[in-house]
C-alpha cells in the first residue's frame, strides 16, 4: 500500500500528521512533507485513517495488491 499526496490540495490542517505521525511528516510550515510514500506493514489502517481525515481530500491510498 502507497500514500500519494497532491501537495497543491493541502492546506496544513495537519489531521493526517494526528492520525499517522509516522507516514504523514508535515514541513515546517505545517504542510504534509511527502509525496508519496511505501505504508510499513502494520501502518495501513493508519495510513488509511489519516487520508479520510484530510479535509482537502488531498491524500490517497493506492494498493499495490488490487488492479487498477
Ligand atoms: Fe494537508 Fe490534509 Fe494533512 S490539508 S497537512 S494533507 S490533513
Amino acid at each position: 500500500v502507497r500514500v500519494v499526496v497532491d501537495r497543491e490540495a493541502c492546506h496544513g490542517h495537519a489531521r493526517c500528521n494526528a492520525a499517522s505521525p509516522e507516514i504523514y511528516e508535515l514541513d515546517d510550515v505545517g504542510y504534509v512533507a511527502i509525496r508519496t510514500a511505501d505504508v510499513p506493514a502494520g501502518l495501513e489502517d493508519q495510513a488509511r485513517r489519516g487520508a479520510l481525515d484530510c479535509p482537502e481530500r488531498a491524500i490517497s491510498i493506492v494498493s499495490d495488491d488490487e488492479p487498477g
